[in-house]
Formats: structure tokens, sequence, C-alpha cells
């Protein structure tokens, strides 16, 4: 085994619980190490991390420019073709013309002015639902607060009726999608994805049938009306929406609150902010996101070949020193100096930033004033991915 092998287990749950130190290992040995159980690149660093999201050399998908074949990848398993299906006609997994189009489209939905209309909405949906946690005397943050706003907000705003049976199956079907997120994914995790995106665009392309007769003041009533999308990428983008717009908010809220108890700190409200960047950064809820290499790639000596893939470490990345100096490691919820990679940057940049900034510091500033004796009730238990990363559950009491 060598030290890359020996440093980098994503399959363990000690390495989840905290993968920081062999981070700074990667980091202090090299700037590309191959990391063969996943025939991957792995770029711990923050310059290169930032720079290889920005750079077009390298691409989400490969298949706007080359077959399968041609790019030496064996092509998607049968079996497993409802999930591709899903997945490769959303925006993320979009790139060039058809990525830049459906950007354009979608993002009017997410402009910072139309989400800073959307917080007294949210504001007010964060205050009921801590009120909920605090006359119960505490429970499980996760479920009683963290989840149910971020579900909602982006189930309003696509227009999922609340009085859908689905609305309760969001969380789920995008949990069993997720799964293939993971490093290698096992058999089962790729059939309780297919059953997902089966389930989950079948009710989406009922809705939207619903939609054309019946239009909304929604995200999918709109996307109908430009006429722009395929009903593959409508179906695909909105899932993706109802996915993104809440899984790492979720992971957030609570990695974070888990940090703030553990640490026995809490952040002054009047820079409520400024420390929700931190716990952005300081324990990312995305630990890694995969680009194909389009082009040849020089790095440090290394050559990442076309055909290749890299994983960028976001989670390395923000503890740099050589970015965030001395203090990379430590908590400081003031931190001044920011510019972590927590949202990703150039063309793929979260358009949710703005929402997902919103929903966060409406549900801390709820939890600070009404709950400000929160404590821990018992050790959450850690999911056990790596890539999206997260607790089972937050017991706490007040
Ligand atoms: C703390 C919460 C969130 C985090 C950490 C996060 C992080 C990210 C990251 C890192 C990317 C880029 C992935 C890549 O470059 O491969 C991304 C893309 C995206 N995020 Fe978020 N996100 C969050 C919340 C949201 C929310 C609330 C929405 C709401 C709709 C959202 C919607 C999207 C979309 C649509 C994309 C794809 C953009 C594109 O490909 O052009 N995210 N997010």
């Amino acid at each position: 085994m060598d030290a890359v092998d020996a440093a980098f287990d994503p399959w363990s749950p000690e390495f989840v619980a905290d993968p920081y130190p062999a981070y700074a290992e990667l980091r202090a040995t090299g700037r590309a190490h191959w990391f063969a159980p996943t025939r991957q690149w792995l770029i711990p660093h923050y310059e290169d991390v930032s720079a290889l999201l920005r750079d077009r050399r390298l691409g989400r998908t490969y298949t706007h420019r080359f077959t399968h074949e041609e790019f030496g990848q064996e092509p998607p398993a049968a079996a497993y073709e409802p999930f591709h299906t899903l997945n490769d006609h959303g925006l993320l997994d979009l790139e060039a013309a058809d990525h830049a189009r459906i950007r354009r489209l979608v993002s009017k939905a997410f402009t910072p002015r139309t989400v800073e209309n959307l917080a007294p909405t949210v504001r007010r949906l964060a205050a009921g639902l801590v009120g909920d946690l605090v006359s119960a005397g505490g429970g499980d943050l996760q479920a009683v607060v963290a989840e149910p706003l971020p579900v909602a907000v982006i189930a309003e705003m696509l227009g999922v009726p609340e009085e859908d049976e689905e609305r309760g199956r969001l969380r789920p079907w995008s949990a069993a999608i997720c799964g293939m997120f993971e490093l290698n994914p096992s058999e089962a995790t790729a059939r309780r994805a297919v059953e997902a995106s089966i389930e989950f665009s079948d009710y989406l392309r009922e809705l939207i049938a619903r939609r054309r007769g019946e239009p909304g003041n929604d995200l999918i009533s709109s996307l109908i009306a430009v006429e722009e999308l395929t009903e593959q990428e409508m179906i695909s983008t909105c899932v993706l929406l109802l996915n993104a717009g809440h899984e790492a908010t979720v992971n957030t809220a609570v990695n974070g609150w888990w940090t703030l108890l553990r640490q026995g700190v809490r952040p002054d409200p009047e820079k409520l902010s400024t420390a929700v960047e931190e716990l952005l950064r300081y324990d990312t809820p995305l630990q890694m996101f995969e680009r194909w290499v389009l082009d040849d790639i020089e790095l440090d000596g290394v050559t990442l070949p076309r055909g290749s893939e890299v994983a960028l470490l976001f989670g390395s990345a923000n503890r740099d020193p050589a970015r965030f100096g001395p203090t990379a490691d430590t908590l400081d919820l003031t931190r001044a100096d920011n510019p972590h990679v927590t949202f990703g940057a150039g063309i793929h940049y979260c358009l949710g930033a703005p929402l997902a900034r919103l929903e966060l510091t409406s549900l801390f500033e709820e939890l600070l004033k009404q709950a400000p004796t929160l404590k821990l009730t018992s050790e959450p238990t850690r999911k056990p991915g790596y890539v999206i990363r997260g607790f089972e559950e937050l017991l706490v009491e007040i």
C-alpha cells in the first residue's frame, strides 16, 4: 500500500468521521495523487482545486465532445439506464451550449433579488420549525428543523403542491439518487437509485403535464412557457433542483450545529453571515467533486491525460494553510478573508448559493434566539457517505 492509499480511505468510518489529517498528508506529499481504487487523480490544494474548477479543459461530462469509445470509457450499464438518463440531462451534468441555455433560464429564478423577496417567508418558516423543537423541549434537530425548511422552500419554488403525497418522498428519493455520487457505489445502491429515478421521473412527468394545463406562479410553469427545454431536460433539471435544493443545506446546518455544540461556541447574532461562511468552509458538506479531463493537463510535472478523471477535494482545499493561513484547521467564526470553494467555481458555480445562505442564516438566527441553551443529548451517528457527508440525526435538548 502506498502513501496515498494509506491516507485516503473514503470507505472507512474513521476517515469519514475526520478526513482532515489525511488531507494534510496528501497536501504535504504532492499536488496530484493517483488513487487506483477509483482510478482518479486526487487534487488536494486550494490553488489547484480553484483553478481546475474554472479550467475548460475539464468537464462534468465528455459526451458533448467524444463518444464513450473515443474517450476510452465503457458506456453506462443498460440496467442503470433510468438513473443515467435522469442524471445526464440535468443542468449540472451538461456542458457547453446545452448547459448555457438551461442555466440562463433557471438562473432567473435564483437571482439575489428573487431570493431576497423570499426572505420573509423563509424566516417565518424557520421561526415556526424552531418553535416546534422548543415546545417539544428538544428532539431531532435534523428531522424537525434542518430538513423541513429547505425541502418546503424548494418544493414551493418549483410548484410541488403541498397536498401531493409525493412531497414526503422528495427526501428519500433524493437520498437514493445521491447514493450514486459516492465512490464506487454498490449494486444495491445502484438498484435503489434506478428505482427512485423511475418513480421521481414519473411523478415529475405527471406534474409537468398538470402544469401545462393549469400554469401556476412557479418555476415548472415558467420553464414550460419558454419552450426551450425538452421534456427530459425539464424532468432532469427539476430533480436536480429538488435534490441540490435541500441535500447540502441540511448537512451544512447539522454539521455546523454539531461543530458549535462540540466546541462549545456560539456565533455572535450580529455577525451571523460571517459565521455561516466559516461553518461552510470548516466542514464542507460536499467533500469532493469530479471532472473528466478533456485535453491533457500538466500539473507539477504530472500529466493528467485526456480520458482520465480528477477528484477535486473541496474539504482539503478549504483547510489549506497556503490559502487560509496557520489557522486553517481552526474554527474562527469571525474569519473575514474566507474565499472557500464550498459552492464551487466557474460555470457550474452553485445556482442556489444565495438561497442556501438565506436558509442557513435564518435557521441559525432562530436557534440562537429561541434555543440559547441548546445541548446535545447523545453523540450523533454519521451516515456512511464520504462525498455527501452528514449525520443520521442530531438529538438535542433545549
Ligand atoms: C449549503 C448548501 C449548498 C452547497 C454546499 C452547494 C454546493 C454546490 C456545488 C459545489 C455546486 C457545483 C458542483 C460542481 O461544480 O461540480 C453546486 C451546483 C449547483 N447547485 Fe448547489 N449547493 C447548495 C445548495 C443549493 C441550493 C439551495 C440549490 C437550490 C436550487 C442549489 C442548486 C444548485 C444547482 C442547480 C447547481 C448546478 C449549477 C450548474 O451546473 O450550472 N444548491 N452546488
